[in-house]
């Protein structure tokens, strides 16, 4: 296999779209062009762009390639991440074996499919909560403020146990994180101001436990409720503790509310789609699965570098060079799924990587997936009228932000009669 045409010239990350659900069009010329490109990143460094499903999947597997962020160039920030960062302690998302698995396994039980379950009518009950509130107060109303946003954001506070009241507080500072070409200085204020913020929440749990994960954590009781036992793991020092609080915290809001909001645009724009979920309820678990695949939120994939000198895709990626995966690219894939580019709810799609691939593979998978296939059947059921409030042109598109998905959706619906 041959190097690509990009190759001799990094350009920077493609981030034009044509339509709101489509990833920008010059993935597809990639794809077809043999899957890897050159990439320029805003450090100045060159590194890869990577394409296809088989091999993005690869780039997720092999462990020639490292998590290390302290090591990585970023898709979207100038500024390399300070040796002295804090945050880089106990955030595994960024770390590999042995360190990775240590991490992973004292927080998976939290987090199986089976723990999920057990939080099902919890979770109904706060969506059918927010879609009751939402209609007494509407029409219209604003779906990412009064659906999307608060659901996620209130259940992955009380599994962690932070005060729901705080919001307003940390997602300001997570949506500095998150936000591409911020400012040195911004970033790193955001990043202190989220930190000191969770150091301190540490802190009380220490002093006011609960039943809650993080004061599980801090006191020592690493068994999740209901689980088997008590199994212990090594301990992790307080500053591990914010760094994984704070992963989780950021990781479990921003992510599902993107999808809820974004699927639910996704479902008005398409509104045979939808209607196939209103008569057909029994398709949510493929329909959500069509969703993460066709929308990928985590729109500027994931990112590695390599340890050593190599060949993936055709390309020859030098040690200590950055590969950028498009998770987008690859779930548009039309060697792995046929019409890609078209959204059917019905479709079984099996091997969909919206949620990562490999040791990495997103934890809050199965909360993700519980969120969805409650919140979109019961926001369908309730407003069997749900539209757009203005004009699809008018939808502000997260095109500035890492996870993709729609800064507001107005939406309205006729009231019941009597
Ligand atoms: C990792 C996507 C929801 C927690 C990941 C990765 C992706 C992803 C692509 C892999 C990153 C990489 O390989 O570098 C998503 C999407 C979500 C979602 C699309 C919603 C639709 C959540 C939720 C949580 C969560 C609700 C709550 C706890 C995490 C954590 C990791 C992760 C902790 C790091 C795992 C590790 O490094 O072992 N997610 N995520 N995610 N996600 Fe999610």
């Amino acid at each position: 296999m041959s190097v690509t045409s990009r190759a001799s010239t990094p350009a920077p990350l493609p981030r034009h779209r044509d339509c709101p659900f489509d990833p920008p069009g010059a993935y597809e010329a990639l794809r077809e062009e043999g899957g890897a490109g050159r990439l320029a990143f805003p450090d100045g460094k060159a590194g890869w762009l990577l394409t296809r499903h088989e091999d993005v999947a690869q780039l997720l597997a092999d462990d020639r390639f490292s998590s290390d962020r302290r090591r990585t160039s970023s898709p979207v920030h100038a500024f390399p991440v300070r040796p002295d960062d804090r945050r880089m302690l106990g955030s595994f998302i960024g770390m590999d074996p042995p360190e990775h698995t240590r991490y992973r396994r004292l927080l998976s039980k939290w987090f199986t499919a089976r723990a999920m379950r057990r939080l099902q009518p919890r979770i109904e009950e706060i969506v059918d909560g927010h879609l009751a509130a939402m209609e007494r107060a509407g029409p219209p109303a604003d779906l990412v403020t009064s659906f999307a946003q608060p659901i996620p954001s209130l259940v992955i506070c009380e599994l962690l146990g932070v005060p729901y009241e705080d919001r307003a507080d940390f997602q300001r500072w997570a949506t500095v994180l998150l936000r591409i070409g911020q400012g040195e200085e911004e970033v790193y204020a955001a990043r202190d101001a989220l930190w000191e913020y969770m150091r301190e929440l540490i802190d009380t749990k220490r002093h006011r436990p609960d039943e809650a994960l993080l004061s599980r954590l801090v006191n020592g009781e690493h068994g999740a409720p209901g689980g088997t036992g008590t199994a212990t793991a090594a301990g992790l020092t307080d500053e591990e503790l914010t760094g994984v609080g704070l992963l989780l915290l950021i990781a479990g809001h921003e992510t599902t509310a993107n999808m809820l909001a974004l699927g639910t645009y996704a479902l008005l724009r398409h509104p045979g789609q939808s209607q196939q979920l209103r008569e057909r309820p029994e398709v949510i678990d493929h329909a959500v699965e069509e969703l993460l695949r066709y929308l990928t939120i985590v729109q500027f994939g994931t990112v590695r570098v390599a340890r050593e000198d190599l060949e993936i895709a055709g390309a020859r990626v030098r040690a200590g060079e950055t590969v950028v995966g498009s998770l987008a690219s690859a779930n548009r894939d039309p060697s792995r799924f046929s019409d890609p580019d078209t959204l059917n709810v019905t479709r079984e799609t099996a091997d969909q990587i919206a949620f990562g691939h490999g040791i990495h593979q997103c934890l809050g998978q199965h909360l993700a997936r519980m969120e969805m296939r409650t919140g979109f059947p019961a926001l369908l059921r309730r407003f069997p009228t749900l539209r757009l409030a203005v004009p699809p042109d008018e939808v502000p598109l997260r095109h500035d932000m890492l996870i993709y998905g729609v800064h507001r959706l107005p939406v309205t619906w006729d009231r019941a009669a009597g």
